[in-house]
C-alpha cells in the first residue's frame, strides 16, 4: 500500500470534514450545505461507509485529499503533507521528489520571487524612490503598512523583472508568461507590470496568486475617474490576468492579513480598493477586505462565510458604489450572512474618510446600520411616500431586495416595516412580490414563440439582444466568451457583432450602446437594430439577467455540440469499414473531445 492510501485509511472522513463544516446525520449519511457553491438546502453528502463525499448540486466529490484540495486551494503534494502531519505519518522522500512541482506551485514560487524583487525596488533601489515618497507623503502610509502588505514597485524599464527571473533564477520565458508576469512581443520578453506600485494578492493561505499594480501617473490627489481609467489610455489599476492560480472573482485583497481579526470580531468589513483596506488597517481596523472594484461574487461570499457570519459593506459613496452594494446584497443573501452598512458623509471612499478624520470613521463604524433599514430609509427620503407614484418607485426598488432575504423572520420584519411607512397593506406588497417571483421561477428561456426560424437562430439573436440592451459588465461577457469559445454561429452577422462586442470590452468595462455602434460597420447596423428592438423579458435584478445570458450561451453550445456529434457519428459509421484507420481514430478523438465540452450543469 502506498503512503497516500495508508494515510487515507487513518482518517475518518466524517470527523475530518466536521472540522470544516457542521455535518448533520441524515439516515446512513451526513449532510451539509455545500461549501463549494451557494445553496440553502444541503446537497453535500458524506458517506461514512464509503469514506467519500459528494455534492449533488455542483457535482464535486472525492476523498479527504480532494476535499482539502478544493477547500484550501491546495495541490495534491501539499494536501498529502498536511494529512501526513495530521495522522502522524512520516513521508518518505520519494512521495514528493524535490523539484517536481505542479504548475500551480511553480507559479507561487515565481510570484514570490517577483514580490521580493518589487519590494526591493520600492524600499531600497533608487528606481522606487518616487513611488515610496508617493506612498508615504501622499497616501500617508507608514513603513509598517508597506511591510505588512509587502508592497513593491515595478520599474519602468521594459524587462527588469523578466531578465532577473530568466538570467538569475533560470526560469523559462514560458514560466513567466504562465504566471502572468511577462508578455512576449516579437519573440522578446517584456514585464507585464511597469512603473506601478505593486500590491501582492494573497489567497487566504498566504500564497501569492497575483498582483495588482497602480499607475504612478496620477500622483496628484486620487481623484476617481468616471470610467475607472485615466484620461490617458493606461488604466489606473491593472491586475494579473487569469492564470492557473489567479481568479479575480474568487479572492479578496487583504483576507490573508485580516482573517484572524475577522474570525474574532465575527464581522468582515468590505471595501472596494486596496488603499481603502490598507488605510483602515493602519488605523487599527483590521477586519477588512477589498473586493477590488466590482460587486461581490458568489465565490467571494462563500469564501468569506467560512470566517464570519456577518459582513459590513463600506463601498465607495457614489452611485456606482451604491449599485455594487445592491448587487452584492443579492449574492450575500444566498449565503444568509447578516449585512450592515457604513454610511460616510462628504467623502468618496473609506480611504479618504479615515484620513480626514479617523475618529469620525470609527464612530460611523460603530453606528453601522442594518442594510435593509438603511435601504428603506434611503428610498423613502428620495421619493414622495405620500403619492401613488412615489409609493410605486419605492416598492419597485425595495421589494426585489426585501423579497430576496433568505431568513423568513427578517423578511417579514422588513415587509411589515415597509407596509407601515407606506401605509400599504402587507397583502398588496406580497401580491406585488408574487408577480415578479412568478416570472423568475420560469426557468425556461423566454423568447417569442411566433417566430418561424429555428431555435438556434432565435437564441443567437436573443443572446446578442441580451447583451446590447443592457449595461453588461465585462465579467459577464467574458463568461459568455468562455462558454462559446468553441461555438460557431449559424448567422454570420450576429457572430460579427459578438466579435465586435469582445473587442469593445478589451477597452471598456461597461457596455454603452451609443459608444459601441460607432465601432460597427454599416452592413451590421441592420442586424444590430433588429437585436436592439428584440422584445426582452424584464429581469428583476442584474443577476437574473446574467443567469439568463449564461443559460442561453450554454444552450447554444449544447445545440452546436449535439449537431457536430451527430455529423461525426455519421461519418464514423461510414468509415467503420474503411482502410483509413488514422482518420477514424481522429474522428473518435474528436467525438470524445466534443462530449467533454458539454456544460456540466
Ligand atoms: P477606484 O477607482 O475607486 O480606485 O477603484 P481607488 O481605490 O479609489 O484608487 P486610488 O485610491 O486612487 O488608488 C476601486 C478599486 O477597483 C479596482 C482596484 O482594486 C481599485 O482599488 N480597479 C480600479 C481595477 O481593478 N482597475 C481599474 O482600472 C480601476
Ligand atoms: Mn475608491
Amino acid at each position: 500500500m502506498d503512503q497516500a492510501s495508508e494515510i487515507r485509511e487513518k482518517i475518518d472522513i466524517v470527523s475530518f470534514i466536521s472540522e470544516y463544516l457542521p455535518l448533520k446525520k441524515m439516515g446512513r449519511n451526513f449532510k451539509a450545505n455545500c461549501p463549494f457553491h451557494n445553496e440553502n438546502t444541503p446537497s453535500f453528502v458524506v458517506s461514512p461507509e464509503r469514506q467519500i463525499w459528494h455534492c449533488f448540486g455542483c457535482n464535486k466529490g472525492g476523498d479527504a485529499y480532494t476535499f482539502l484540495m478544493e477547500y484550501e486551494n491546495m495541490e495534491f503534494p501539499e494536501a498529502l503533507r498536511a494529512l501526513a502531519k495530521k495522522t502522524g505519518v512520516t513521508l518518505k522522500e520519494s512521495q514528493f521528489k524535490r523539484g517536481e512541482y505542479s504548475e500551480k506551485e511553480k507559479i507561487f514560487t515565481i510570484n514570490n520571487l517577483a514580490l521580493k524583487f518589487y519590494r526591493y525596488i520600492l524600499t531600497t533601489h533608487a528606481a522606487g524612490k518616487t513611488a515610496l515618497e508617493y506612498l508615504i507623503k501622499q497616501r500617508k502610509l507608514g513603513k509598517g503598512m508597506i511591510e505588512t502588505f509587502e508592497l513593491g514597485f515595478s520599474p519602468n524599464a521594459g524587462s527588469s523583472l523578466s531578465d532577473y527571473l530568466v538570467k538569475k533564477k533560470n526560469y523559462k520565458n514560458n514560466d513567466l508568461i504562465l504566471a502572468g508576469l511577462s508578455i512576449e512581443r516579437n519573440g522578446k520578453l517584456y514585464d507585464f507590470f511597469r512603473g506601478r506600485i505593486m500590491f501582492p494578492l494573497f489567497d487566504h493561505r498566504g500564497n501569492v496568486v497575483g498582483f495588482s499594480g497602480r499607475s504612478l501617473e496620477d500622483t496628484s490627489s486620487p481623484v476617481k475617474q468616471a470610467s475607472h481609467t485615466f484620461a490617458s489610455s493606461a488604466p489606473k489599476y491593472i491586475n494579473t490576468r487569469e492564470t492557473a492560480v489567479y481568479h479575480k472573482g474568487s479572492m479578496f485583497f487583504g483576507l490573508n492579513s485580516a482573517k484572524e481579526e475577522i474570525k474574532q470580531k465575527e464581522n468582515a468589513i468590505i471595501v472596494e480598493g486596496e488603499f481603502d483596506a490598507i488605510s483602515l488597517f493602519q488605523e487599527g481596523i483590521k477586519n477588512v477586505v477589498a473586493i477590488k472594484g466590482t460587486a461581490l461574487t458568489e465565490n467571494q461570499v462563500s469564501l468569506l462565510s467560512r470566517f464570519s457570519p456577518k459582513v459590513t459593506l463600506c463601498l465607495d459613496q457614489d452611485s456606482a458604489g451604491f449599485e455594487a452594494t445592491k448587487r452584492s446584497l443579492e449574492v450575500i443573501e444566498k449565503k444568509g450572512l447578516v449585512t450592515s452598512i457604513i454610511i460616510l458623509k462628504d467623502v468618496k471612499d473609506p480611504d479618504e474618510a479615515i484620513k480626514k478624520n479617523p475618529g469620525e470613521f470609527k464612530k460611523a463604524l460603530k453606528e453601522s446600520r442594518e442594510i435593509y433599514d438603511f435601504l428603506i430609509e434611503k428610498f423613502i427620503l428620495e421619493n414622495n411616500k405620500n403619492s401613488a407614484s412615489g409609493k410605486k418607485i419605492i416598492t419597485d426598488n425595495l421589494l426585489p431586495l426585501i423579497s430576496n432575504i433568505s431568513n423568513e423572520i427578517i423578511k417579514e420584519h422588513y415587509l411589515k416595516k415597509l407596509s407601515k411607512v407606506l401605509d400599504i397593506s402587507s397583502e398588496s406588497l406580497n401580491k406585488e412580490i408574487e408577480k415578479f417571483s412568478k416570472k423568475n421561477q420560469e426557468d425556461k428561456i423566454i423568447i417569442p414563440k411566433k417566430d418561424k426560424r429555428g431555435r438556434r437562430e432565435l437564441l443567437e439573436e436573443y443572446l446578442i439582444s441580451l447583451i446590447i440592451q443592457n449595461e453588461n459588465s465585462k465579467e459577464g461577457v467574458q463568461k459568455i466568451k468562455k462558454i462559446l469559445s468553441e461555438y460557431k454561429f449559424g448567422t454570420p452577422s450576429l457572430e460579427k457583432i459578438l466579435e465586435n462586442i469582445y473587442l469593445y470590452f478589451e477597452k471598456k468595462d461597461k457596455f454603452n450602446n451609443q459608444d459601441f455602434v460607432k465601432s460597427l460597420s454599416k452592413e451590421l447596423l441592420a442586424t444590430f437594430d433588429m437585436c436592439y428592438l428584440f422584445p426582452l423579458p424584464k429581469f428583476s435584478t442584474e443577476l437574473r439577467h446574467e443567469d439568463e445570458l449564461r443559460k442561453v450561451a450554454k444552450e447554444l453550445l449544447i445545440i452546436y455540440i449535439k449537431d457536430r456529434v451527430r455529423i461525426i457519428s455519421e461519418e464514423i459509421r461510414q468509415k467503420e469499414n474503411d482502410k483509413n484507420q488514422g482518420r477514424l481514430e481522429e474522428l473518435k478523438k474528436e467525438f470524445t473531445r466534443l462530449l467533454s465540452l458539454l456544460p456540466k450543469n
